[in-house]
């Protein structure tokens, strides 16, 4: 392909040389290039705390990548071409001179430029006012921020309004990488592009909805961040709640990124809020203790580096949501998600009701509804469980999935979410990222849980590393007649 059809832009991205950066950024920029070939005098400019030489930092980079990529990703060849167009730079983000020696990488005014935010929020409008201080944010400036932007709405609001004065909304991507994983995307056409589906998606079909994020992990030497974060501000607050808009949303008029983003807002505002006792009620708040996961010894949460021995931090949520409009009136949407658990998986369960009258002899029991079992991770599928006859005499009645998973349609690789999300912002394509409102809304709705722990003398309840999480998640869906599924094949547990 001629060089001037290849894929080119600049990227900085501050922090750099940290844990995101390494785990997952690299890789995807990694995985984009093999795709989608860059032209040869794209940069990416990875932005440290500390002076690194660029041998020791691509050093650093290649054993990374083949750590976490797929073995079959790797190729010395990608990973020789792909290196030229790395490079590093140790800039303090508070001090303006640091930042002069980017003036000189960022000469082509003409090409996307995009600025990554990968560090702690705190350090957003430092890291902006040297920018427009050293005027390097032009017109094809945007700039990617980093979950969780603030700590509640209200450092989050005054994180959104200092970056106006150096951004424009249509320059600022939000990012939430659960959007850019496929499934979620299919999600948008299961729903709106199947009239089967679209009709059944209501409270007078759908009796609740499940979405589990689920982690074997702890906190992998992140103790510190953790501590100031926990579960809720980490996942609750952004993928949790933005699965659920996914789920939740009316029919958007088309596919304009405001269009969507209109409607996710609108399920955010109809959240009913939780306050009071209704948070000891309907939100359950676990820490891992130790156990065993595939049969390793794991430690407890408060004997992780970083963490206060009498921390009260929360590595497990459960909660019960209700959303308060003409579709989900009456339809509970528990939302579930937590490190040290028995596997890493993500997946949401649309629990359909029952047929008002049985009439056959077999007992009808939970998995005789019909369900939608959407998986996210760790592979992305698709499975409709229907009730069939068992073959042979008489009539006894079985569940059936019908697999709905892409890979079984042949198909290759799909992008990471990372990939897919760089690849838009290059593009200039905001469908998959936040908008203030909606940024604020989720904070609005969880501030007062937050508080309210806060506030709270009662520690977490603990539970087990390797279990389902604490005695009072499975408590908070018992208490409505009703099961958490595990597995894509719907086991409660
Ligand atoms: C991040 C959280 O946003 O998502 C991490 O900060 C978590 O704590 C990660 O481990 C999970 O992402 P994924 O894509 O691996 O499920």
């Amino acid at each position: 392909m001629k060089d001037s059809s290849n894929l080119l832009f600049d990227l900085v991205l501050f922090g750099g040389t940290g844990d995101l950066a390494m785990r997952k950024l690299l890789p995807a920029l990694y995985q984009l290039y093999r795709t989608t070939p860059f032209h040869s005098q794209t940069r990416i400019i990875a932005v440290g705390r500390t002076a690194t030489s660029k041998e020791a930092f691509l050093h650093r980079v290649q054993d990374k990548l083949e750590q976490h990529l797929p073995a079959d990703s790797w190729d010395r060849v990608s990973w020789q071409q792909f290196s030229k167009h790395l490079n590093c730079i140790a800039i303090e983000a508070d001090k303006t001179e640091s930042y002069r020696e980017l003036i000189p990488l960022l000469d082509d005014d003409d090409r996307p430029r995009t600025f990554y935010f990968s560090t702690h929020s705190s350090l957003y409008t430092a890291i902006a006012s040297s920018l427009g201080a050293l005027g390097l944010i032009n017109a094809n400036a945007r700039v990617v921020l980093e979950k969780p932007i603030g700590r509640d709405l209200g450092t989050a609001k005054t994180i959104s309004g200092q970056m106006s004065n150096y951004f424009t909304e249509s320059q600022i991507y939000r990012i939430d990488h659960y959007l850019g994983k496929e499934t979620v995307q299919n999600l948008l056409v299961l729903r709106f592009a199947n009239p089967l589906f679209e009709s059944l998606w209501n409270h007078h079909y759908i009796d609740h909805i499940q979405i589990t994020i689920s982690e074997a992990i702890g906190v992998e030497g992140r103790g510190e961040f953790y501590e100031e974060t926990g579960a809720l501000r980490d996942i609750v607050q952004n993928h949790l709640l933005q699965l659920l808009c996914m789920l939740a949303m009316e029919p958007p008029a088309n596919i304009e990124p405001d269009r969507i983003r209109d409607e996710k807002l609108k399920v955010l505002y109809a959240l009913q809020p939780l306050l009071g006792d209704d948070i000891s009620r309907y939100v359950v708040r676990g820490q891992y203790a130790p156990g065993t996961i595939a049969g390793k010894p794991c430690t407890g949460y408060t004997e992780e580096e970083g963490v206060a021995e009498n921390s009260t931090i929360e590595t497990f949520v459960a909660m019960k949501v209700m959303i308060d409009n003409m579709r989900w009136s009456g339809v509970p949407f528990y939302l579930r998600t937590g490190k040290r658990l028995p596997n890493r998986s993500c997946e949401i369960v649309v629990q359909f009701k029952e047929v008002p009258h049985w009439i056959f002899d077999t007992p009808r029991g939970q998995l005789m509804s019909n369900q939608l079992v959407i998986t996210l991770q760790p592979d992305e599928s698709i499975t409709l469980r229907l009730c069939g006859k068992r073959l042979g005499p008489g009539i006894d009645v079985r569940t059936i999935d019908l697999n709905l998973n892409p890979k079984s349609r042949g198909n290759k690789r799909s992008a990471d979410a990372y990939e897919r999300l760089l690849l838009d912002v290059i593009k200039g394509d905001q469908t998959l990222f936040l908008r203030q409102d909606e940024l604020e809304q989720a904070w609005h709705w969880v501030d007062p849980i937050l508080e309210t722990w806060e506030r709270t003398t009662s520690p977490p309840e603990h539970y087990a590393s390797g279990s389902w999480g604490p005695a009072g998640s499975t408590l908070l869906l018992a208490k409505d007649g009703r099961l958490w599924f595990e597995g894509a094949n719907g086991q409660g547990n």
